[in-house]
């Protein structure tokens, strides 16, 4: 384990290799416990470097059994071998020559996760970001490109394939049990995108013709009998692969392109060349097995590593503070595939709610860091959700500047600009500029300022001049490391609309540049005045979210109220609907805490009614439109000094009260959405089950028995109609002998499919209050809870810290303590996970000082532990400080 060393490591320290590496040939010979790796490693000292310098090679936990310079065995005074490092002197001036290293490894040991492994007896690699290292001694950093060969000898009955990157050259037997397989990946590449897989699996096969004629085989390995089940993530890679030559004219560049499926992953999947290594989570479906939201998932998922395939791997990073260059733009393109294969305005709110509660609060807290950090002391903690997903939003709001043209021109330069290179952010935005003749400058401290823009809006209408006056004010808070800010470039989205629903166009603005519908903040403070408008129009602002900023603007309920009616932009109605409901979950959490009565606004309550029964409206919408601001969103409205309990007992309040005045609504909501016809995972049958399963939520929030829900388990016919009644039941009739009998139903019904307990156990550690704590701690005694396998710690551990508000925030903090041990036993065989999990007591300076001193208490129990690993020690350090 890579145990904390104090290090960090700093933006501006970067320099290239003082050697070149030419050409890298692996040989593994597989073994449980004892693989050998042969590294044979051509370099050559780069022009201009100091002749004395030794070639130093990363290594993590290695232990080397030979080292030949050049064939010949290298003199002991020659090199210096650590388990993290091998140092090695007296090297040519500028010839190349040749080091072959080889290590011994124990992929059966290794419970990180990170190298060689095995999953469910299937050898498999996970090597970003600095996992190779793992495996061999090697210049294991993004920047340094090379062209790999890889041979693999195992034994023949347990490892019928052998897998690697690129081309298959050929195989043959290697003495009486064992046989080989060798592979040839003819595009440079860094070592993190460098992938083995040996064992046995089932494989489902397809083909793709490129938009050049060329035909490309597909494969997507899998347990045996698991094959059906791989049928919908060929389907979505071929989407994929289409959708990819069509918007941005790339094609796939080898002649096969393999996915495979482990059980044991730390992540959701990874793009390594030709060889994609997926968490088998994100591959698996059926309509018995998987939700919905698990197709959406698989969709996106599969989308998000082919599309690396381009932007990631034929240009990758050249240090990894540049990940977003690769991550945010990746994510940026698996969104917009998704929107263009199911609803946009759907698709678009999804990804709105999912910033604001996974983000935002990290942009607000103590991990806070921008999109390009400048220092990192653990890698592995920065594959964050604001390089991910806000690195997404900033490259959405590059194309909302330039245009959709704009930025095709731009992403067509960067990709002819910088195919096979390792680049950086500046790269990435000067192809932008160049391509448009604009300057990008200011836009570009997005990338360098963290935390999220608040701007303060107000208006005002002269009806006499016709004008309409919208001040906006700009205000970055402050992050660590990061107290003044300089104002940013935000373009905003904006239509003015009228009484009756119209859009009104302005003869002219001032103030400032507005290009169509978007109107360019640029200015700490700034007044646009729109002139020709006839009459008072209501302001709808940020349209489609175009920036991710929040928005201060005290709108009147009736000006909510019609641009939650009239806008064409279904995410600004959406919105409005949410502008309308949060002050009203806050009195309501103020009220609820204490003890006063909690009531429901009419406006918000005719609104969501009124959306509910409008078939207009496509169903999926209508479901995100009745699902209320969640407690984590209220509490960050809140601010500071959070009950959750309160805040807990005052949306139940209000949800029962809509529930209650729209029984009938709901009713009929319910029965009329009642399908007879065979599942499919399409959006809009999704969409309809998703209204379904919200009024069934409704439903049994207004009975007092758990009939209703009891029946829509007992017939459902599908995961996501099972798995949504099991919710409703365990989370409103926890204690009810109904939900006792589903749960154990549902356990023993699926008791072999692991991914389907992996839910099990999710709705039960998501169920609220008082027992929560104690459901964990039995389900952790549980047979099925397996330790070793991340899927189901995350299930439910992870859950239930970060999905189960009132239960983990105990105030008596014993949930804490509880998770402390946790972190700190989970750190001792996979510190990636622990750290992760550890991120969820990021925000616990906003608890009520009572529960906040217990969460200091935990983390300074995790603080004080004497071996953490470097990953836990930096996360629990930027907690506290
Ligand atoms: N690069 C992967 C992705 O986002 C994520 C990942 C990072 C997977 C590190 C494993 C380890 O597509
Ligand atoms: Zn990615």
């Amino acid at each position: 384990m890579r145990t904390d060393t104090g290090r960090i490591i700093h933006l501006a320290d970067y320099r290239p290799t003082d050697f070149v590496l030419e050409r890298v040939d692996l040989t593994f010979e597989l073994d449980p416990t004892e693989t050998k790796v042969e590294a044979r490693l051509i370099f050559h000292r780069r022009e201009g470097v100091d002749p004395a310098a030794p070639l130093v090679l990363d290594g993590d936990d290695l232990t080397m059994t030979s080292l030949l310079f050049d064939q010949i065995e290298m003199a002991p005074e020659r090199y210096t071998a650590t388990p993290e490092s091998l140092t090695i002197r007296d090297l040519p001036e500028s010839t190349p020559f040749e080091i072959t290293v080889t290590t011994l490894i124990n992929p059966e040991a290794n419970t990180q996760l990170m190298g060689l492994y095995r999953s469910n007896g299937v050898y498999c690699t996970q090597c970003e970001a600095e996992g190779f290292r793992r495996i061999t001694y090697f210049p294991d950093r993004p920047d340094v490109l090379a062209v790999y060969t890889v041979n693999i000898i195992a034994d023949k009955a347990a490892n019928p394939l052998l897998l690697s990157n690129g081309n298959f050259l050929g195989g043959a037997g290697y003495g009486p049990d064992k046989h080989f397989a060798a592979w040839f990946d003819p595009h440079p590449k860094p070592s993190y995108l460098f992938a083995l897989v040996a064992g046995d699996l089932g494989v489902v096969e397809d083909t793709f013709t490129t938009m050049s004629g060329r035909e490309v085989a597909l494969k997507i390995y899998v347990e045996h009998g698991k094959e059906p089940r791989a049928a919908y993530a060929m389907d979505a890679l071929k989407r994929s692969m289409k959708w990819d030559e069509e918007v941005f004219g790339r094609e796939y560049d080898l002649d096969i392109f393999m996915i495979v499926a482990v059980s044991d992953f730390n992540m959701g999947a990874m793009e390594n060349k030709g060889l994609n290594i997926f968490n088998d989570k994100y591959v698996l479906a059926d309509p018995e097995t998987a939700t919905d939201q698990d197709y959406a998932n698989i969709e996106a998922i599969i989308a998000h590593e082919y599309f690396h395939n381009w932007t990631g791997n034929r240009i990758t990073c050249r240090d990894w503070f540049q990940l977003c260059l690769k991550e945010g733009l990746t994510v940026y393109r698996d969104h917009e595939f998704s929107a263009d294969q199911r609803s946009r305005p759907v698709k678009r709110i999804a990804e709105v709610r999912h910033l604001r509660s996974e983000q935002f609060p990290e942009d607000a807290g103590p991990l806070a860091h921008p999109v390009r950090p400048t220092a990192y002391r653990e890698i592995n903690n920065f594959y964050t959700t604001t390089v991910y997903e806000k690195g997404s939003e900033v490259t959405r709001m590059i194309a909302t500047i330039l245009g959709r043209d704009g930025f095709k021109k731009g992403m067509d330069l960067y990709f002819e600009r910088h195919d096979g290179e390792a680049a950086t952010v500046e790269d990435f935005v000067k192809s932008f500029e160049d391509a448009n003749g604009r300057d990008l400058k200011q836009f570009s401290l997005w990338y360098n300022q963290a935390g999220t823009p608040q701007i303060t809006v107000s208006s005002s209408y002269d009806a006499a001049a016709k004008t309409l006056t919208l001040s906006l004010e700009q205000m970055i808070p402050a992050t660590p490391g990061q107290t003044h800010k300089e104002p940013m470039h935000i373009p905003l989205r904006f239509a003015l609309i009228g009484a009756n629903g119209d859009e009104q166009n302005p003869s002219s603005v001032t103030g400032g540049e507005v290009t169509g519908d978007v109107l360019h903040l640029t200015e700490r403070s700034q007044t646009f005045v729109f002139s020709g408008i006839a009459s008072r129009p209501v302001i709808s602002l940020n349209r489609s979210f175009s920036a991710p900023v929040t928005l201060h603007f005290a709108q009147a309920t009736e000006d909510l109220a019609l641009i939650a009616r009239f806008e064409s932009d279904l995410f600004s109605r959406w919105q409005a609907l949410t502008d309308l409901a949060l002050p009203n979950l806050t009195a309501a959490a103020a009220a609820a805490g204490k003890g006063d009565p909690v009531s429901c606004d009419k406006g918000l309550l005719d609104a969501l009614l009124a959306i509910a029964a409008d078939d207009s409206l496509e169903p999926a919408f209508r479901a995100q439109a009745l699902t209320l601001p969640s407690e984590s969103d209220i509490a960050r409205e809140l601010g500071a000094n959070n009950d959750p309990d309160a805040i807990h007992a005052g949306r139940q309040a209000i949800l029962k009260e809509i529930a209650t005045a729209g029984a009938a609504t709901f009713e009929a909501l319910y029965k009329g959405l009642a399908s007879d016809s065979a599942y499919s995972p399409d959006a809009a049958s999704a969409g309809r089950r998703a209204l379904r399963n919200c009024a069934l939520g409704y439903l049994a929030l207004s009975e007092n028995a758990p009939g209703t829900a009891a029946a829509a388990f007992a017939r459902a016919d599908n995961m996501t109609d099972l798995s949504q009644a099991l919710t409703v039941l365990a989370h409103r009739f926890p204690d009810a002998p109904e939900t006792h009998a589903a749960l154990a139903a549902f356990e023993k019904r699926f008791s072999s499919n692991a991914l389907v307990l992996d839910k099990w156990f999710q709705i039960q550690a998501t169920i609220p209050g008082e027992g929560a704590l104690d459901r964990v701690m039995r389900l952790m005694q549980n047979p099925h809870f397996v330790a070793s396998n991340p899927n189901r710690v995350r299930a439910l551990i992870g859950t239930f810290a970060f999905g189960n508000p009132t239960g983990f925030n105990r105030a008596d903090g014993r949930a804490y303590t509880f998770f402390a041990e946790q972190v700190l036993a989970i750190d001792k065989r996979n510190p990636q996970l622990a750290a992760r999990l550890l991120t969820a007591l990021r925000s616990w300076r906003l608890l009520e000082p009572g529960r906040a001193d217990h969460a200091r208490e935990a983390l300074m129990t995790i603080e004080r532990s004497g071996s953490l690993s470097n990953d836990v020690r930096d996360i629990v350090d930027r907690t506290l400080k």
